[in-house]
C-alpha cells in the first residue's frame, strides 16, 4: 500500500550530451535520445530524465540559479485508486495536472516538482551478489574473484534535496500528511530522513535544511555490494569525473557510500548494504546530529 518507489527523476541541464556520457558512464541504460532530452533507465526500470531548452516547458520553475538542478521527483504509487486518494489532499490548496501519460503533477512546498504515477513492474527482483568468507562462515569454495566489471545501479534508493531552513516543517509535513512518506531519523539541526511504505530501505527521501537555499543535493544508486562501490567510483574517476568526498559509510542508514560531482547537478552517491527497516523503526528524534560517517577512508599514501 502507499508509494512504493522513486518512479523517475527529472533534470533540467545546460548540457545534454555531457550529461548523456556522465549517466552512461554509471551505468544506466539510455533507452531514448532526442536533440534536447535523454532518458535513462535503471535495472528494475526507473528512469533518469534528462531535459535540455525547450524541452524543460511544462516542467516547474528551477528551484535554485542554475539550470542543473532537480526539476521533478516521480514517485510511483500502488494502485489508480491510490493515487485518487493522494491527488486530492495535493489539490487542497494547490493546482494539480495531469498529463497525456497519466502522470500527476504538482509541486512541494520548496517548489519542487512532484509528479505521482502507477509504480512500473520491478524488471528484475534481485541480482547476483558476491558472498564473503570469514573464519566460521564460509560460503565461497574453491572460486577466486575477479572485477565486478562494469558496474550498472540496481536502482535509484533515494532522493536529497535541499530546503530552506525557514519553513523546514511544512515541507516535511508535505510529503508525511498528504502521501505517507514515514520518518525514520529526525536530525533536527540537518534534516528529516524519510521513506515510502513500499521501500524498506532506511530512507528513500532526505530533506536536509540550509540556512537560506533549495537545491539538489544528490541522487543514490544502489549497486550490489561494497566492491561495486569502489570499483563503480574508480570507473568513473578513470573517466574522468570528479569524486566528491571519500569512500565511507554513513551513520544515518548505515550504507558504504562513494560520491561523484554530476554536470546535472548535485552529486551522485553509489551506494550498497543500507539498513533495512519496517514499521517497527523510529522515527529517532535526534536533538544534535550525529556524525556524518562512521568512517571514511584515510590513507596515508598517495601512491
Ligand atoms: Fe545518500
Amino acid at each position: 500500500m502507499g508509494i512504493q518507489r522513486i518512479e523517475s527523476v527529472i533534470y533540467s541541464v545546460d548540457d545534454l550530451a555531457t550529461c548523456v556520457r556522465f549517466f552512461t558512464d554509471l551505468g544506466l541504460t539510455l533507452i531514448e535520445q532526442e536533440d534536447e532530452r535523454a532518458v535513462f533507465e535503471t535495472l528494475i526500470g526507473q528512469t533518469l530524465q534528462l531535459r535540455a531548452g525547450g524541452a524543460t516547458e511544462g516542467l516547474p520553475a528551477s528551484v535554485e540559479a542554475s539550470n542543473n538542478t532537480i526539476r521533478e521527483v516521480v514517485w510511483g504509487a500502488d494502485s489508480e485508486a491510490e493515487l485518487e486518494g493522494f491527488v486530492a489532499a495535493l489539490g487542497a490548496d494547490r493546482e494539480v495536472t495531469r498529463d497525456a501519460g497519466g502522470v500527476w503533477h504538482t509541486v512541494d512546498e520548496t517548489g519542487f516538482g512532484v509528479g505521482l504515477t502507477v509504480a512500473g513492474p520491478a524488471k528484475i527482483d534481485s541480482v547476483e551478489r558476491r558472498v564473503a568468507n570469514v573464519t566460521g562462515h564460509v560460503n565461497r569454495w574453491n572460486q577466486a574473484l575477479s572485477s565486478v566489471g562494469a558496474v550498472r545501479p540496481l536502482r535509484m534508493c533515494h532522493v536529497a534535496l535541499n530546503i530552506p531552513k525557514a519553513g523546514r516543517d511544512e515541507a516535511v509535513a508535505f510529503y508525511v500528511d498528504r502521501l505517507g512518506f514515514i520518518p525514520t531519523d529526525i536530525v533536527q539541526p540537518m534534516g528529516v530522513f524519510m521513506r515510502v511504505p513500499g521501500d524498506a530501505d532506511q530512507h528513500n527521501f532526505l530533506l536536509c535544511h540550509r540556512p537560506d537555499r533549495a537545491s539538489v543535493n544528490h541522487v543514490s544508486f544502489e549497486v550490489p555490494g561494497f566492491d561495486d562501490v569502489i570499483e563503480g567510483g574508480n570507473q568513473m574517476i578513470e573517466k574522468g569525473w570528479q569524486e566528491a568526498r571519500r569512500l565511507g559509510r554513513h551513520t544515518v542508514g548505515s550504507n558504504v557510500f562513494r560520491f561523484v560531482h554530476s554536470p546535472s547537478g548535485g552529486r551522485v552517491e553509489l551506494a550498497a548494504d543500507m539498513d533495512r527497516v519496517d514499521d517497527t523503526y523510529g522515527p529517532n528524534v535526534h536533538e544534535t546530529a550525529p556524525p556524518h560517517h562512521i568512517w571514511t577512508l584515510r590513507t596515508s599514501r598517495d601512491d
